[in-house]
């Protein structure tokens, strides 16, 4: 039963200072014809590319403001898109133009920092992994929302492409029987514009590996455990931004989880990866993740952000056959527009805050793992199954 009126409730979204509220509506999703979200984007760089043309086209986004450090960037974003405000710092941003949430895009570094200072401005949060440089400051982060009545979220969007619903739905259906093992990999030759990716806080586990885990951990349920090694391949880079840099980070990954049952799954990331698909993942469509169970086997096409199919064996049909042949409805980077979408039609999106953190944990208990050699349990939940 509704314990508040619509008027009570469009009331006490607007004390919120923003028109939504995601855990009332959700009981009664109220739809607000021709809402729109008003966004600001800090971080106008590679990513933003990605984000900016998609956030455009969505009839529930409205772009306000773009920020970054490099002004010219924010410059030049606002002028491309026709984006009314522009900010050289988060705290110009956060005094100026109102807006509703706040999209991170920036050094990986930066988001626990920043997305903290957007939620104690009263801005609900769509973050690029990670949401912050620990489990710890993620946790705070999410706590500090629900305390203020926002909403924070973090990338990845895996859990959004029909090809991880059909993976879910096969696994909850008992397709495969008694699941048992998985892997998962995913490396190319590493980022060339900016350092952050290879110094203290960046790595290959936060910027690719994290892809792998959400979708395993999506697929096979929270991991209790995890064990690792990491390592650094190659200890000088040459960057863009920087020239010679020092690489501080791992860029080199093998990570084992328990996932209780009896499932074990395998992921394997890093930035010294020959492939011939580059950063752009063009053309790739071989089984990235594969899953193996008593009674059948499936594995993804193309890499989790960009699927193409899922190849799937069962006891009842030997012969592999190829499931959901189409790459064209889910984009990795539409995650902010999905949420905008959740934050006018009141719907829940499959993206929790609960899962990115949990593979948080993950990344930080896998450099844990591989320092120490020790196993490391978890803590943290998400609702499971996701789909
Ligand atoms: N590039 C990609 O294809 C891609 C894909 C998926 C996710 N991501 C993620 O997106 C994030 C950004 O990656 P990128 O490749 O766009 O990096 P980038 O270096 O191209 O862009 C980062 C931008 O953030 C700005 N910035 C840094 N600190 C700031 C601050 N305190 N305030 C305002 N602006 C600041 C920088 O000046 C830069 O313009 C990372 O978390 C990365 O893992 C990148």
């Amino acid at each position: 039963m509704n314990s508040i009126s619509r008027k009570e409730f469009l009331h006490c979204t607007a004390m919120a200072g923003v028109s939504f509220l995601l855990p009332s509506i959700n009981a009664f999703a109220v739809e607000q014809p021709g809402k729109k979200i008003r966004v600001a984007i800090i971080g106008c760089g590679s990513v933003s590319t990605q984000y900016l043309p998609h956030l455009s086209k969505s009839p529930y986004v409205e772009l306000v403001s773009t920020c970054d450090i490099i002004y010219d960037r924010a410059k030049q974003a606002a002028a491309k898109y026709n984006i009314p405000n522009h900010y050289s710092h988060i705290d110009q941003l956060l005094a100026g133009a109102p807006f509703d949430l706040m999209i991170t895009l920036t050094d990986m570094q930066e988001h626990g920092r920043l997305n903290k200072q957007a939620l104690l401005a009263g801005r609900n949060v769509w973050s690029e992994k990670p949401m912050a440089n620990t489990y710890k400051e993620g946790r705070a982060l999410l706590d500090l929302a629900k305390e203020k009545k926002l909403r924070i979220w973090g990338a990845p969007a895996v859990v959004n492409s029909p090809q991880f619903a059909f993976m879910s739905k096969a696994i909850q259906e008992g397709k495969l029987g008694k699941v048992s093992s998985a892997h998962a990999h995913y490396g190319h030759l590493g980022p060339t514009w900016s350092a952050f990716f290879y110094e203290k806080g960046g790595g290959s586990l936060p910027d690719l590996g994290v892809y792998n885990l959400a979708t395993l951990t999506g697929l096979l349920g929270p991991a209790l455990s995890v064990m690792a090694m990491t390592s650094i391949v190659t200890t000088e880079r040459t960057v863009d931004n920087k020239g010679k840099v020092n690489v501080e980070a791992e860029d080199n990954a093998m990570v084992l989880m328990d996932h209780g049952n009896g499932i074990i799954s395998h992921v394997q990331c890093g930035f010294n990866y020959f492939d011939p698909y580059g950063h752009e993942g063009k053309g790739q469509e071989k089984p990235t993740i594969t899953i193996w169970g008593t009674h059948g086997n499936m594995s993804l096409i193309g890499y989790d952000w960009a699927p193409s199919g899922v190849d799937m064996a069962t006891h009842t049909n030997e012969k592999t056959q190829r499931f959901v042949p189409d790459p064209k409805t889910y984009v990795w980077q539409e995650g902010a527009s999905v949420i905008s979408r959740s934050m006018v039609t009141g719907e829940e999106p499959l993206i929790a805050a609960e899962h990115a953190l949990h593979v948080l944990e993950i990344i930080e208990a896998a450099r844990e793992s591989g320092s120490s050699g020790k196993r490391i349990k978890l803590k943290s939940r998400f609702k499971y199954p996701v789909v």
